[in-house]
């Protein structure tokens, strides 16, 4: 009897089901009715006393062994984890969560933002509805200008029968009421979404994003500008980029200038991108007017300052070559998952 426990318990400690029926038949074989343990119980009614003792304890044992195994594997199978033999490694890692990507634009106005915090300026954000004031009288826009024209825009409110309720078509806006509410001097960039009753299509969207920016002191020089978007173009899009200032013109600033950067896809050469001229527009920029300083209560005969304005949808395109503007506002995974950040 001894013999033949040691070798059933051979077998049952060499046991390894390789699905729940299998594991079924081994209950059956060892703790059926009819099964080997109930056998093995009944030839114990037959031994003489002297061995009851001995095999009484040998029998218990293996039935607690054979039971212990049972219920070991029953709650490994039942929870779906399957032994060695199914093939199935228990020690690989499972599969990783699916994290997001940051949006392209919200990765360039990160850049962006990084760069001129380094140089001390501070994020100001304002409303995306603005009134006439702050979008366009206090940037010394006249009425009837047509300069209003330049910015196509989306009205949505008449104050006594004049559209003075309005999308914002810069972010300009938030300058006029950061100078409004504090006093100089000013070193703050602007990023937000900004309105433009465009047809979409490739080229144009009716909206799209901006980062702005303002730093006004005492002497503060179209010098200081060239030299901060100079330093700003080095470490957006490294070492060696070359720019270059286009007279321009724009209401509220005097000098106003569109500053060209070299092509970041041909460095230069000329291409697609830069339509074969070497150069790309990145920006508008100037001297605030005067106007505009005393329009926020800023004493112009004191004070100073440039703004500079940049959409970042065409920051983004150089940088990453996306040919439809489309793509940013339609929220296809398939493009958005290209982008991935090293911040999650
Ligand atoms: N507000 C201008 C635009 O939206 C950009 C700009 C800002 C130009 C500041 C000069 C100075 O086109």
């Amino acid at each position: 009897m001894q013999t033949q426990i040691n070798q059933y318990i051979a077998e049952i400690n060499a046991f390894s089901p390789a699905n729940a029926d299998e594991l079924e038949a081994f209950r059956i074989r060892f703790l059926g009715t009819k099964g080997i343990i109930k056998e093995l119980f009944e030839q114990f009614k037959s031994v003489s006393p002297e061995e009851k003792r001995t095999y009484g304890k040998v029998l218990n044992e293996f039935k607690q062994l054979t039971e212990a195994k049972y219920a070991e594997l029953k709650e490994a199978t039942d929870s779906g984890l399957k032994t060695e033999d199914s093939g199935l490694d228990l020690t690989l890692p499972g599969d990783g969560f699916a994290v997001g990507s940051r949006h392209p634009l919200s990765l360039i106005r990160n850049e962006i933002i990084d760069i001129f915090k380094r140089l001390g300026f501070v994020v100001a954000e304002g409303p995306e509805i603005e009134d006439d004031w702050h979008n366009f009288s206090a940037l010394n826009f006249p009425e009837e200008h047509p300069a209003r024209d330049m910015q196509d825009t989306f009205f949505i409110k008449k104050n006594h029968g004049k559209d003075d309720i309005a999308l914002r078509t810069h972010t300009s806006s938030v300058q006029v009421r950061m100078m409004e509410n504090g006093k100089p001097p000013f070193r703050a960039i602007m990023p937000g979404r900004v309105y433009r009753n465009e047809a979409i299509s490739a080229r144009a969207h009716c909206f799209f994003h901006q980062v702005e920016g303002l730093y006004i002191d005492e002497n503060v020089s179209f010098s200081d500008l060239k030299q901060t978007l100079y330093h700003f173009v080095q470490e957006l899009y490294g070492e060696g980029t070359k720019v270059r200032f286009r007279p321009s013109y724009f209401p509220f600033t005097e000098p106003s200038a569109e500053m060209d950067i070299s092509c970041t896809i041909c460095k230069g050469s000329g291409c697609n991108m830069c339509k074969y001229t070497g150069w790309v527009e990145i920006l508008g920029c100037g001297m605030v007017d005067p106007n505009v300083l005393e329009n926020c209560g800023i004493d112009s005969a004191k004070f100073t300052g440039f703004a500079f304005g940049m959409g970042i949808e065409r920051i983004a395109n150089l940088k990453y070559v996306i040919k439809d503007l489309r793509l940013f506002s339609e929220n296809d995974v398939r493009f958005l998952k290209q982008f991935q950040s090293d911040i999650i």
